[in-house]
């Protein structure tokens, strides 16, 4: 596990901008924490790395957006907020995304059914005394991405 602490927005998003370079098609991410905790940030700092910040933005009612970040590599936004079943997910054809780019996922917590067996999990917490304070907790679900996650944020 690894714990990060943001104090503002540019932290936040210079945490996705860290993680950006090492992404690879077929890897998941589930952003979780309450709404304003911080994770469009988060992805809008991974676009950002790519020059598409501007793209950012929660894809709330088109459930998912997607981005070209380089020619081989996609990368799927998605947000299950307004879920009410989580077989949602299947209707709008959501596990045929896995293996053809980057998938985040906002709220994913809500499909756990249909999450791939392994995950990068992200639960973004907000500080009860510091408005601005983020804690960021970052879980390899399954063992395929113990070393990855140590690789990207342990240096
Ligand atoms: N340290 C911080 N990191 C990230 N965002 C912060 C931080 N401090 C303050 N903020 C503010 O918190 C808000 C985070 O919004 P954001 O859209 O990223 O949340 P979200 O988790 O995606 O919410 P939702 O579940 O509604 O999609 C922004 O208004 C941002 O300016
Ligand atoms: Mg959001």
């Amino acid at each position: 596990m690894i714990e990060l602490y943001s104090y503002s927005t540019h932290e936040t998003k210079e945490f996705g901008k860290k993680l950006a370079p090492h992404l690879q098609k077929g890897q998941t991410l589930v952003l979780s924490g309450d709404l304003g905790a911080g994770k469009t940030m988060f992805v809008s700092g991974i676009l950002s790395y790519f020059g598409k910040e501007n793209e950012a933005s929660s894809p709330t009612f088109t459930i998912v957006n997607e981005h070209e970040l380089t020619k081989d590599l996609k990368l799927f936004h998605f947000d299950v907020y307004r879920f009410d079943f989580e077989d949602e997910f299947l209707a709008i054809g959501g596990e045929e995304f896995y293996d053809k780019g980057v998938c985040l996922i906002e709220w994913g917590e809500k499909i756990e059914s249909y999450l791939p067996k392994e995950y990068i999990k992200i639960s973004i917490t907000k500080d009860n005394e510091d408005i601005n304070k983020r804690i960021i907790k970052l879980v390899s679900i399954g063992q395929k991405y113990d070393a990855f996650l140590s690789e990207v944020f342990d240096k």
